[in-house]
């Protein structure tokens, strides 16, 4: 079964959902270990409880090429083959994202290409965006910016304010499109083709939506 680790930084709702969807089989990989470069992330303990080697690797010290060989180091100790980026707040090195490309997915809450970086919710609601939500993209060397294999969407309400924006964002979205394309990597049905996304051998011409996940994902 495919190795998977999951990067962290901070509350780990999503690594939770994804160690639930592990656990339960919906996702035919094996948790091999969890990254977090904080060691105060709550995530760690939810690594913990689920009996999930962690890793902690703090920044101090190190330049970004040297964190980013422990990285790897750690990630190649453990047989990873897969990497899920769950709110995981480093910018990695052109010399990381090579080793793991292809590999590698990211959870961003926007509709990208809008909002890249940080801030998406407040952004939305400053532009007026009629729409907001999140995806999952492959990670390339722009930030934010490798191709998208899900998203899904929801209409931006009057009453909306940033903190019903980011509930929505995770509670409808993120939980359920990052286990689902994560399912897909490990039963090799997803793949990227250099800028091309391959779902079931054939290029998406745009990214899948909520309505393609699968009903253990829903
Ligand atoms: C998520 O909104 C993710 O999109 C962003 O950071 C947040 C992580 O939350 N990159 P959690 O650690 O999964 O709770």
């Amino acid at each position: 079964m495919t190795r998977l680790a999951v990067l962290v930084s901070g509350q780990g709702r999503n690594l939770q959902a994804i160690l639930d969807a592990l656990r339960d089989g919906r996702i035919p990989a094996r948790a091999a270990c969890i990254v977090s470069n904080r060691s105060a992330a709550p995530a760690l303990d939810r690594a913990r409880q689920a009996g999930v080697p962690a890793i902690v690797l703090e920044a101090e010290g190190r330049d970004r090429a040297a964190y980013d060989a422990a990285l790897t180091a750690g990630l190649e100790r453990h047989g990873v083959e897969l990497i899920a980026m769950a709110g995981f707040m480093r910018v990695l090195s052109d010399g990381f994202i090579e080793r793991w490309r292809g590999r590698m997915l990211n959870i961003h809450p926007s509709l990208l290409p809008r909002h890249t970086g940080l801030h998406t919710h407040r952004r939305v609601l400053d532009e007026g965006d009629p729409e907001h939500g999140a995806s999952v993209h492959y990670v390339t060397e722009k930030l934010d910016g490798g191709p998208v294999v899900i998203q899904g969407r929801f209409t931006v309400g009057p009453q909306d304010d940033e903190r019903t924006l980011a509930a929505k964002v995770m509670q409808d979205v993120e939980l359920k499109i990052f286990p689902q394309a994560l399912a897909w990597c490990a039963r090799g049905e997803l793949r990227c083709d250099g800028a091309r996304v391959l779902f079931r051998g054939r290029a998406l011409a745009a990214p899948l939506g909520l309505e393609d996940l699968e009903p253990a994902f829903r």
